[in-house]
């Protein structure tokens, strides 16, 4: 008989009970989990996709977002953090002010500035605001388009420094904000506050119309100033420095350096100086009319300033803040702010501009349209990341996968069954790896009582000799069964 070079395996029913139930049960279970294994790994592709809040988008996920990753980080949400470079300019999901970043460094000691800030959705905390300024502008080389509206033009700009804890650890960031009242009648399409909400930002709302208020009281005030003023003045920046008491309705609350220049060039620099001592607003009114307290703007001036305060800790979303701080925490203190509204806009010399609200704030929440709870949040930057998120692939193409995946695992875990299974057998039984029919010649029988003639006789329908090794180590046997004579290679077995 011919000998080929591949060969194949003697069979013989496994001689335990349970091997059957085992196998079916287990190979059941088995499909049953890595069907669900092998659905997460395949039924899903990463897409790209840009989001606002990585934070859910990570989260919400899918359903197996609980399992452990190490199953399935091939197909979970991730988010690039968004790098925010110096001068770029950025506001916060209050849809506030507009702040253009100046400078980023990792700690207080640090000198070295940051070409970036590396940035996770983190919560902004820990604001200070060192600075608020303002610059005046009377003369007549401003911008045409400001002089339709009014004589004096006010800047009012937030220097504040943020904490946050990044991707990369804490870091800090210096900001400024410009608010320009007059700015959305003179460049067409520019806006102050980049969205207004009076029902669900309603702290936003009120510091913008806070701002839009005093903001119209300081260039009318400074307007009826200037011109009583004898010489009188064209230019000036107030800046103002939190003294240091909290209490915002107090007239303490910032201290002012100040300068303003005439109109004559040779005169130069005019009333006060940046050497002089800082004054507080209380001091300014006891000057009262004297010299030293000209240009007598200072009330409007310190209700400006406290206005952008308020606002930034509002857009900021300084919870922590002291609430004392901020006009915008409690609504008896923002109705002692607004109370004037009306009056104000009654002076109002400013052309063609309507203030944002013209009512106080007790007179609003009683009328028709109030607005929402003064509720401060904590703030973001409003930023949009690049993110995978799994994609579920089309179900015929999730089939196959499965199938695939399913088969190939199976077949290997009844490969590993029979071989843990045959390795024991083996192990207990060495004569469990010979054909039944075999095992009359030797006298290591499995069942030595069977009697002869009915354990051979079976054995020789399903008795199977394995060729191992080439025909010349075979040895010829013969041996006798029921009366007839059989011949057969038996291949001799390493064993
Ligand atoms: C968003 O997640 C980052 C970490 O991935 C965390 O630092 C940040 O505080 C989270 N932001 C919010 C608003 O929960
Ligand atoms: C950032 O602002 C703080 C004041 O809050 C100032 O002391 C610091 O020098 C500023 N840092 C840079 C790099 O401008
Ligand atoms: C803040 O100052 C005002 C006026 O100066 C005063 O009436 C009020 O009681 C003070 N509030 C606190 C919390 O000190
Ligand atoms: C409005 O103008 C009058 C007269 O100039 C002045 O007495 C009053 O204080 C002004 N009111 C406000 C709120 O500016
Ligand atoms: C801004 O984002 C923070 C953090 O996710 C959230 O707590 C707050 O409610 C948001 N504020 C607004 C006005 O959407």
């Amino acid at each position: 008989m011919h000998s080929s070079f591949f060969n194949y395996s003697i069979i013989r029913p496994y001689p335990y009970k349970w091997f059957t139930p085992v196998a079916i049960v287990g190979l059941l279970v088995l499909a049953v989990l890595l069907s669900v294994l092998n659905f997460v790994q395949n039924s899903y592709t990463l897409v790209v996709q840009y989001s606002n809040d990585p934070n859910s988008t990570i989260r919400e996920g899918i359903w197996f977002n609980h399992w452990p990753s190490y199953l399935t980080s091939s197909v979970r949400p991730t988010c690039q953090p968004a790098n925010l470079p110096v001068n770029s300019l950025v506001f916060t999901n209050q849809s506030g002010l507009a702040w253009t970043i100046t400078s980023i460094y990792q700690n207080d000691e640090s000198t070295v500035a940051l070409p970036s800030l590396p940035y996770m959705n983190n919560i902004i905390s820990g604001c200070v605001i060192p600075m608020v300024q303002m610059e005046l502008d009377g003369s007549q080389d401003q911008d045409v388009s400001n002089l339709e509206h009014t004589q004096w033009n006010v800047q009012v700009r937030a220097f504040i420094t943020c904490h946050i804890y990044g991707p990369i650890g804490p870091m800090m960031f210096n900001a400024t904000a410009l608010y320009d009242g007059i700015a959305p009648y003179t460049i067409p399409g520019s806006t102050v506050f980049v969205a207004r909400d009076p029902i669900a930002r309603s702290a936003m709302f009120w510091a913008e119309s806070l701002l839009s208020a005093y903001w119209t009281q300081l260039s009318t005030t400074t307007w009826t100033v200037a011109e009583a003023m004898k010489p009188t003045i064209s230019k000036g920046v107030v800046t103002l420095t939190p003294s240091g008491n909290n209490n915002i309705t107090s007239l303490d609350f910032f201290e002012m350096t100040y300068y303003f220049l005439t109109p004559s060039a040779s005169s130069g620099m005019y009333f006060g100086g940046a050497s002089d001592p800082p004054q507080t607003l209380g001091h300014m009114i006891q000057l009262g009319d004297s010299a030293q307290a000209k240009p007598p703007i200072w009330q409007p001036v310190d209700s400006l300033a406290k206005s952008m305060y308020s606002a930034v800790l509002a857009d900021l979303g300084q919870t922590f803040a002291p609430p004392e701080s901020n006009i915008l925490s409690t609504a008896e203190r923002l109705q002692s702010f607004t109370a004037d509204f009306h009056e104000i806009e009654q002076n109002s010399t400013v052309y063609f501009f309507s203030q944002l609200e013209s009512e106080s704030y007790d007179a609003r929440q009683a009328g028709p349209n109030p607005t929402g709870p003064l509720d401060l949040t904590a703030s973001v930057i409003a930023t949009n990341y690049l993110c995978q998120v799994p994609q579920r692939k089309p179900l015929g193409d999730i089939v196959i996968a499965v199938l695939l995946a399913d088969l190939v695992l199976l077949q290997a875990a009844w490969k590993l069954y029979t071989f843990a299974v045959r390795s024991a057998l083996f192990q207990k039984h060495p004569s469990a790896k010979r054909c039944l029919g075999c095992l009359d010649e030797t006298p290591s029988l499995e069942s030595p009582r069977e009697s002869d003639h009915s354990a051979t006789k079976r054995s020789l329908k399903s008795c199977v000799v394995v060729s191992t090794l080439p025909s010349t180590h075979s040895e010829r046997r013969a041996s006798q069964v029921g009366g007839r004579r059989w011949k057969w290679n038996v291949f001799a077995r390493a064993d």
